[in-house]
C-alpha cells in the first residue's frame, strides 16, 4: 500500500477512537457522574430559594416524584392535575415539608381556554422559577384501531396542553430571571417513543416528537434566561406502563425524576436515566426491520394491557 495511504488511514483511525472517546467521557459524565451528584444546594441556588415550581400531572407518576423532590429542595409548588382529591392529598402530603402548595384541577383533554385560564391565573402573583410540563397520555394500537376519541385526547393532551402552557407561562419564568436575576428552568416531557420511528404507538410517538422539537429550540432563543431539558425516559413503573414492574429496563419515577433534575442546566436533551440511555443507544444500534418488529410486537402487547383496562 502507498505509505501515504497508511498514514492518512492511521491518522483517520486515530481521529475516529478519539471521538468515540469523547462520546464515552461525555455519556458518563451526563449519565453517572452528574446523578450522583447533591441537588439540594444546586438547585435552590441556581433557581432561588424560595421561588415556585408548577408542575403538570403532578398528582401520579413522574409528575408526583418531580414535586415531591421539588419540594424537598424547598421550591414551593403548583400542582396541576385533573382528579381533586388527588390533588387535595397531595398538598396535604407536601405541606408536611414546609413549602406552600397550590392545586389546580383542570382536565386538558379539553383544550378550550375555560381549561387553561386557572392554570395561568394560579402563578400570576408568584414567583415562578420551574415549569415541568409533565401531563402526558398516550395509546397502543395500530393507528385505525384507535379511537377517534384516543386520537383527539392524544393531541390535546400531549401536544395541545404542552404547547399551550409553555407559551403561557414561560413570560412568568421570564419575569423571575429580570427579577431576581436568577436562571429559571422549563423541563418538558417527552418519551424515547419520540425519537424513534415507533410502529403500534405511532400517534404518541409523533406527540413527543413534537415537544422534542418544541422545547429544544427554546433553550437557543432564551439562553441567557433559561434551562431548557427535553426529558426523554423510557419505560417506568407507573400507572400509564400498566403492569410493569422495576426491572431491567423499568425505573421508578423517582429514579427517573432524580436524573432528570440533576441534569437540567447541565443539558438540552436527555434520557435521564442511564439505563434509559443506554437502551436507547442499543435501539440506535438495531437495524430498522429488527427495532420496528421489536417495537409493534411490545406496543401491541401494552395495547392489550390498556383494552383490559377498558381505555
Ligand atoms: N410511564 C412511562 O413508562 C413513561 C415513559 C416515557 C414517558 N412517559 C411520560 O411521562 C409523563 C408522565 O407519565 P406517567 O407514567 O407518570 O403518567 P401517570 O402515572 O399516568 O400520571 C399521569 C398524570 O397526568 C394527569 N393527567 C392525565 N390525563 C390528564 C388530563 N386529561 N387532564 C389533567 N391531568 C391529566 C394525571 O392526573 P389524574 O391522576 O388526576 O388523572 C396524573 O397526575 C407523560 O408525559 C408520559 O408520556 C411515561
Amino acid at each position: 500500500m502507498n505509505p501515504n495511504v497508511l498514514v492518512l488511514l492511521q491518522w483517520l483511525g486515530a481521529f475516529v477512537l478519539l471521538v468515540a472517546a469523547l462520546t464515552w467521557v461525555r455519556w458518563l459524565w451526563q449519565y453517572v457522574c452528574l446523578p450522583l451528584q447533591a441537588q439540594t444546594a444546586r438547585l435552590s441556588q441556581r433557581y432561588g430559594a424560595g421561588s415556585w415550581a408548577l408542575i403538570t400531572g403532578a398528582s401520579d407518576g413522574l409528575g408526583k416524584a418531580f414535586a415531591q423532590q421539588l419540594a424537598s429542595h424547598g421550591f414551593h409548588l403548583v400542582l396541576v392535575a385533573r382528579t381533586p382529591s388527588k390533588l387535595d392529598r397531595m398538598q396535604a402530603e407536601l405541606q408536611t415539608q414546609g413549602v406552600q402548595v397550590r392545586t389546580v384541577a383542570a382536565d386538558v383533554s379539553n383544550p378550550s381556554d375555560s381549561t387553561y385560564a386557572p392554570i395561568a391565573a394560579s402563578v400570576q402573583d408568584l414567583d415562578l422559577s420551574v415549569l415541568v410540563n409533565c401531563i402526558g397520555t398516550t395509546v397502543h394500537r395500530r393507528y385505525t384501531d384507535i379511537p377517534a376519541a384516543s386520537l383527539r385526547r392524544l393531541l390535546a393532551v400531549n401536544v395541545h396542553t404542552t404547547a399551550t402552557l409553555t407559551h403561557t407561562l414561560l413570560p412568568a419564568l421570564l419575569r423571575h430571571h429580570a427579577a431576581t436575576g436568577h436562571r429559571a428552568a422549563l423541563i418538558n416531557v417527552g418519551s424515547i417513543v419520540g425519537r424513534f420511528y415507533w410502529p403500534g404507538t405511532q400517534l404518541y410517538g409523533a406527540c413527543k416528537a413534537f415537544i422534542d422539537h418544541l422545547t429544544v429550540p427554546l433553550a437557543f432563543e432564551y439562553r441567557e434566561q433559561l434551562d431548557v431539558l427535553s426529558f426523554q425516559p423510557t419505560v417506568m413503573s407507573t400507572a400509564m406502563a400498566t403492569g410493569t414492574e422495576p426491572a431491567a429496563i423499568t425505573i421508578t419515577p423517582e429514579q427517573a425524576a432524580r436524573a432528570a433534575l440533576s441534569q437540567v442546566g447541565h443539558v438540552v436533551s436527555s434520557h435521564g436515566h442511564w439505563r434509559h440511555a443506554l437502551l436507547a443507544a442499543v435501539f440506535a444500534l438495531l437495524p430498522a426491520g429488527r427495532r420496528n418488529a421489536l417495537f409493534l410486537a411490545a406496543a401491541l402487547e401494552m395495547g392489550e394491557a390498556e383494552k383490559a383496562k377498558g381505555e
